[in-house]
């Protein structure tokens, strides 16, 4: 790929998705984008760019921007985000919101669907102490292709031995050929929307909970405290914010504090709190 098509392509990618290359990323442009060549009969990953630049706004540029996304997701991924929402967030939450029995749940990040499901898994763990409560489980990627994926809800086997206990295999999923399907009860606890973090989240409305967990990592300093502070904005005072394991607001932004004692676990304001509950 000739320096300036890299060069072009880079600042595009980051312009539209906030996902921001650095230098000597050239193989991986190239891996990504040479499989769409191929597919739309063009020479080249330079032809490729020739094409997106000619047309901002054509499927192909979307399929080019879509291709360099990471979707590496697995069920329950690091486990103790997930213990945390259950033992310590969720009975805050649920005694807090014991007048209107709504509650509001953001996965910003999908992906393939493995997040969204774990938090519903957990969410009908609970089901009797959140029984007649309107509970709202949304989950958006920019990747409509992973949007498919989670919608369909089908796993290989090896997706399904990542971090999901056995007990959750069988109680949540049937057996599809060598696959493994997600049952619908769970499955439609989730809503899924294509949704761009680098756009205004207030069509949403405002969220008890929000896991932005693993794609602040691909964003430069600006664009992770912008999208931490429209996340901010979409959360009541006492809502919680998870992020991934290498993650953090701080040094890039006041809107969100630590909770003590659960790593990856922030909300709204700017001075430390304690875990509404353990
Ligand atoms: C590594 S996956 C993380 C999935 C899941 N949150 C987890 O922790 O397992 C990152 C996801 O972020 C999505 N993504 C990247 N940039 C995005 C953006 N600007 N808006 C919305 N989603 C984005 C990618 O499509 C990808 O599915």
């Amino acid at each position: 790929m000739k320096a300036d098509n890299f060069d072009f392509f880079c600042k595009f990618l980051q312009k539209q998705t906030g996902t921001a290359l650095g230098p000597g990323k050239e193989y991986l442009v190239e891996s990504r984008l040479s499989p769409i060549a191929r597919n739309h009969k063009l020479a080249d990953t330079d032809t490729v760019i020739a094409a997106m630049k000619t047309n901002a706004n054509s499927p192909l540029v979307r399929e080019c921007l879509a291709a360099m996304m990471t979707h590496e997701s697995f069920f329950f991924r690091d486990i103790r985000p997930f213990d945390d929402f259950r033992k310590s967030i969720l009975p805050g939450l649920i005694e807090r919101r014991a007048g209107t029995r709504k509650l509001r749940i953001w996965c910003a990040a999908a992906s393939t669907g493995q997040e969204p499901y774990s938090l519903a898994m957990i969410l009908q763990e609970e089901a009797t102490k959140l029984a007649g409560w309107s509970v709202e489980l949304i989950a958006t990627d920019i990747s409509p292709m992973a949007l498919a994926y989670a919608r369909d809800g089908l796993y290989t086997h090896f997706e399904v031995q990542r971090g999901l206990p056995a007990q959750m295999l069988v109680k949540y999923f049937a057996k599809e050929a060598t696959n493994w399907r997600i049952a619908p009860a769970i499955r439609n606890m989730v809503s899924y929307r294509e949704f761009n973090l680098l756009e205004d989240p207030s069509l949403f409305g405002s969220f008890d909970v929000v896991f932005c967990r693993n794609v602040l990592i691909y964003f430069d300093q600006e664009t992770k405290g912008r999208v931490l502070e429209r996340i901010a904005r979409r959360m009541p005072n006492d809502g919680v914010l998870f992020l991934g394991g290498a993650e953090t607001v701080i040094g890039i932004t006041t809107r969100f504090a630590p909770v003590a004692g659960l790593r990856g676990v922030y909300a709204p304001g700017s001075t430390p709190v304690l875990a509404a509950a353990s």
